[in-house]
């Protein structure tokens, strides 16, 4: 069995690479990716690894993707990043190629795809309100506005101001409800916080589960890790999860995004990666790995996040987005910082 997928593999190679040996040509794909946990994205790469019989290569990098691309731009053929604003730059400065391919079109719900068709939303979560199961109701909560009601003073967990996902979060606010009504609600989450931000969106959880609060703002994925975790299964358990707004606009969803870069030499095979990645068996696998959202609606929500919401009234892990435009979000990033700085968000209380 095991020889006959090998040479199936080296059919496949041998008809990618022409008339040359496999063997001896194996292509190779460069990735460029801000997933500094390479674990998430290994088991897809190796998944198309197999199925191209191509190489993939990786760099990886926590900080700078986009200086990165425009100081090397022939470093990479792919751009693979957990943040969807970053290929809405690369975009704007000239870095990549647009997508031309007709699968990915198909595929792809029209609102993931990026201006001109210059990237793809590979997959999104969306930052809630985790609530302690034993002193707040789901019936409490109801809107990220709510969060700055006095009702709510020394009760909230938050990490650091500053940190990416709250930039990204409170950018959302200003580009949904305007620059004046999004700054009123960061200040008045602000004071409502039950102690000043520390540790990272996990260290939230467990301040609910040993009451210093009553709920947080974190990202979903982090109940899945949690729960999958023995020593974390405690808190993911402590808490519900609330996804604000569904009355309304809807939750904010933080999107990452895949693309090919201008420079790349292997556009057909760097195609090849993204549409893996935007069929259903590499949705399954980008899930699996990220505790992510798919994009394309035939593909569920993962096994331990399907419940969530299930409080609220939300069936299959579904729930109703808040599409703010990315292009919208870019220049709000550095107005937040500002502000959050401005407001002294991270001092101590
Ligand atoms: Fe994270």
């Amino acid at each position: 069995m095991k020889t006959k997928t090998l040479s199936l593999l080296a059919l496949a190679g041998a008809l990618l690479c022409g008339t040359t040996a496999w063997a001896q040509q194996q292509r190779v794909l460069r990735v460029i990716s801000d997933r500094t946990d390479q674990g998430t994205l290994r088991p897809m790469l190796e998944a198309f690894e197999k199925l191209s019989g191509a190489k993939v290569e990786g760099v990886f990098m926590d900080q700078g993707l986009v200086n990165r691309l425009e100081s090397r731009p022939t470093e990479a053929d792919v751009v693979i990043t957990k943040d969807a604003e970053l290929l809405e730059i690369a975009a704007e400065r000239g870095l990549l190629a647009p997508l031309t391919s007709p699968k990915i079109k198909a595929a792809i719900p029209k609102e993931f795809m990026g201006p001109q068709d210059m990237f793809f939303v590979d997959a999104y979560r969306a930052r809630v309100i985790f609530y302690s199961k034993a002193r707040v109701k789901p019936s409490d909560l109801s809107t990220y506005e709510d969060l700055a009601s006095p009702k709510w003073k020394g009760r909230i967990c938050i990490r650091s101001g500053s940190h990416d996902y709250n930039l990204a979060l409170f950018g959302m606010f200003l580009a949904s409800y305007g620059d004046a009504k999004g700054k009123e609600l960061i200040r008045g989450l602000a004071a409502n916080l039950a102690r000043a931000p520390k540790g990272n969106d996990r260290e939230q959880a467990r301040a609910i589960f040993e009451g210093k609060c009553d709920v947080a703002l974190m990202n979903t994925y982090y109940w899945a890790y949690m729960a999958a975790n023995p020593e974390q299964k405690a808190w993911a358990e402590s808490v519900g999860l609330f996804f604000p707004a569904q009355q309304g606009k809807g939750t904010f969803i933080m999107r990452s995004a895949a693309a090919i870069t201008k420079a790349s030499g292997q556009r057909d095979l760097a195609q090849q990666l993204l549409e893996y990645m935007a069929s259903v068996e590499g949705q399954k696998a980008m899930v699996e790995a990220t505790k992510q959202y798919s994009v394309l609606p035939s593909v569920p929500a993962h096994a331990l996040m399907v419940k969530l919401g299930g409080e609220q009234g939300l069936v299959d892990g579904r729930f109703k987005m808040d599409f703010v435009p990315l292009p919208a979000m870019a220049g709000k990033r550095e107005e937040v910082i500002k502000f959050v700085n401005e407001i002294k968000f991270d001092a101590e209380r």
